[in-house]
């Protein structure tokens, strides 16, 4: 898995001088799974286009396999791509879909025989589990069966790697989660590469090797799901990947930092003396306590039902924090919380600072409920003079 197979270096793609992708370098290792993760229109399906010679980028270079390929044309890319319109021939059946590829594609300078296709096509078929559905029509699939008729057409070929351009984005919750794992299975049988776009967080931890935070063309961190979780490097990556409260710390030492002018442990270090910081405290990593054992106090404005826990958004001095508990606290109830030093990770100010993490705008009844002692600056909506 440690074998270097794409290298994207300084690559760049302007449009009318717009920089869409700005100065990318990425390394794609042999048979990993690695997911380009980010928001709508942060050049996630422009990277992706980059590696499949559908486009060329403005400046920088792709490699592949050590070689310079920024002039080779797709077609001679051992690459093959699963789109999210995955546009099936609706008049061909699910063999023919599947054969497609290899009637028009010459191997090795000579057409394969028809033995041979019928081989590698049910091979196909049997490896995305729709064994027996050759002679389906297929717009008589599922949604789910139709994209996997979709993966073994892109499959069929033996490409070395597989680009997936938000391939479940059509699929409803349940078959998407189904398909995540079909795709993971997949991965596993084939022992190539995929190359994943998707701009869900929760879909991009659950089948990646490596995932890449993307945002406004820059890559923001390239890392393990686990370190990407645990580890963000800035404001954007620690909201972007699930749930976090992120306040402004100061750095006093080592392993101390001061939160709302309070002292907390953590683990993390190597700050200047006094560096302003922004700190990422995890929903689940707060414990709710007595307000006599709280190292802060706050006032419970909301608390919603999720299955496994509560959502529970308590008012510290107007900061919203989202702490996830399986104890009921009703809502105005006073308590304390408590942070273990794991539970506190400290990242460098950057540009997204101030921009995430709080939950003030979760909350249903908005500033109605405060601490006892706090005096909401704004007046109340309903006593501002209301002009029409
Ligand atoms: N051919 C083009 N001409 C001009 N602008 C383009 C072109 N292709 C992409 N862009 C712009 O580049 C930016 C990145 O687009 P891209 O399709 O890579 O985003 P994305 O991350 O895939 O978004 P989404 O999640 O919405 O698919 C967008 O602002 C888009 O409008
Ligand atoms: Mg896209």
């Amino acid at each position: 898995m440690s074998k270097e197979l794409i290298r994207l270096s300084q690559c760049t793609m302007a449009f009318d001088g717009e920089v869409v992708l700005n100065s990318i370098d990425l390394v794609i290792n042999d048979k990993e799974f690695l997911t380009l993760l980010g928001p709508s229109g942060c050049g996630k399906t422009t990277t992706l286009r980059i590696i499949g010679g559908f486009a060329t980028p403005t400046s920088g270079d792709v490699f592949f396999d050590g070689v310079r390929i920024n002039d080779l044309p797709p077609y001679k890319r051992t690459v093959n791509t699963v789109f999210q319109k995955y546009a099936l021939f609706p008049h061909l059946n699910v063999f023919e879909n599947v054969a497609f590829g290899l009637r028009i594609n010459r191997h090795g300078g000579k057409k394969l025989s028809k033995a041979e296709i019928t081989q590698r096509v049910m091979e196909m078929l049997e490896i995305v589990s729709l064994k027996g559905f050759e002679n389906r029509d297929v717009t008589s699939l599922s949604g789910g069966q139709q994209q996997r008729v979709a993966i073994a057409r892109a499959l069929v070929n033996r490409p070395k790697v597989l680009l997936l351009d938000e391939p479940l984005g059509a699929l409803d919750m349940r078959l998407r989660k189904d398909m995540q794992n079909e795709l993971k299975r997949i991965h596993e049988a084939m022992g190539i590469t995929f190359i994943y776009v998707t701009h869900d967080q929760e879909e991009a931890l659950a089948m990646s090797d490596t995932v890449v935070v993307m945002d406004g063309g820059v890559i923001q961190q390239i890392g393990t799901p686990e370190a990407i979780y645990n580890e963000p490097v800035n404001a954007f990556v620690a909201d972007f990947i699930g749930e976090s409260n992120i306040v402004d710390g100061i750095m006093i030492a080592d392993g101390v930092v001061e939160i709302f002018g309070r002292r907390f442990k953590c683990l993390d270090g190597g700050f200047a003396p006094n560096e302003p910081v922004d700190v990422v405290i995890r929903p689940e990593d707060v414990d709710i306590v007595d307000v006599k054992d709280g190292m802060l106090t706050g006032t419970v404005t909301n608390i919603t039902f999720k299955g496994v826990h509560y959502d529970v958004i308590v008012d510290f001095k107007g900061f919203k924090w989202l702490i996830q508990t399986t104890d009921f606290c009703p809502v105005n109830s006073y308590i304390g919380i408590k942070i273990d030093p794991d539970g506190i990770h400290i990242m460098k100010k950057s540009a997204y600072s101030g921009m995430f993490g709080d939950y003030s705008s979760y909350s249903a009844e908005y500033d109605e409920i405060g601490d006892a002692d706090y005096e909401p600056e704004e007046p109340d909506i309903e006593e501002a003079p209301y002009e029409a």
